[in-house]
């Protein structure tokens, strides 16, 4: 049974491709198969697979994958075809007053059995620690959870300049299975992008029995 992963935020530059992105690296770094949909007229997750391709790996298995994941358009209304369809809903969004009330607003124009499956990914955090603003933030999309009861607020990825923009460039070597040697920041990355995945993983029920 594929199981489907929608990443959906109505705003631009907030994460979405990178999280599908690193959503496929932790896949197959797991031995699943991925189908990714580009549903973005700027295709920039399509890139992505390209430029993969160039280095001689294949991101995409468009037939029977395990789990499938679309990258949608930052615009009002782009994620309705593909909402029905989703067993998650991944929102990457930065912690800033006006980001927050947009996906709060998204959040609340969804009926209640697709709110159940929305995972907000705090995007770009300090590494210092939140700001004062990130952290209003953070309270904000923790009482819109506690007041509705579904959804859930998943771990965030740190504002790492020195790795995410490379990521679109494509590799060789899944982002999960880069050595040591490519540095302190990339082995944060690592980390902390595993910790959300391990929770999606969780939430798909693809953990148990997960072949590595
Ligand atoms: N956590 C992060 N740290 C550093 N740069 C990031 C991070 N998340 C996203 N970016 C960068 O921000 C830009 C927009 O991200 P992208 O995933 O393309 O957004 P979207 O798909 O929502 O338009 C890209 O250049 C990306 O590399
Ligand atoms: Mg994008």
């Amino acid at each position: 049974m594929t199981r489907r992963i929608l990443v959906h935020n109505p705003k631009g530059g907030v994460g979405k491709t990178v999280v599908v992105a690193l959503a496929a690296e932790w896949f197959l770094h797991r031995g699943r198969t991925v189908n990714l949909i580009d549903a973005d007229g700027n295709h920039s997750c399509q890139e992505w697979v390209d430029n993969n391709r160039e280095e001689g790996r294949e991101i995409s298995t468009p037939v029977d994958a395990d789990v499938e994941i679309v990258d949608t358009k930052g615009v009002p209304g782009s994620a309705v075809p593909f909402l029905r369809g989703s067993d998650l809903i991944l929102t990457p969004f930065q912690l800033y007053g006006y980001d927050v009330s947009e996906v709060i607003e998204m959040f609340d124009a969804l009926p209640a059995e697709l709110r159940r499956r929305v995972g907000f990914i705090p995007n770009r955090v300090r590494a210092m620690g939140l700001t004062r603003e990130q952290a209003e933030g953070f309270e904000q999309i923790e009482s819109l959870i506690r007041q509705e009861g579904v959804g859930r607020l998943l771990p965030g990825l740190v504002d790492r300049v020195a790795v995410y923009p490379d990521l679109f460039n494509g590799s060789p070597v899944n982002f999960f299975e880069r050595p040591a040697e490519s540095g302190k920041s990339v082995a944060n990355a690592q980390q902390e992008s595993a910790e959300l995945f391990r929770q999606a993983e969780r939430i798909l029920g693809l953990d148990a029995g997960a072949p590595r």
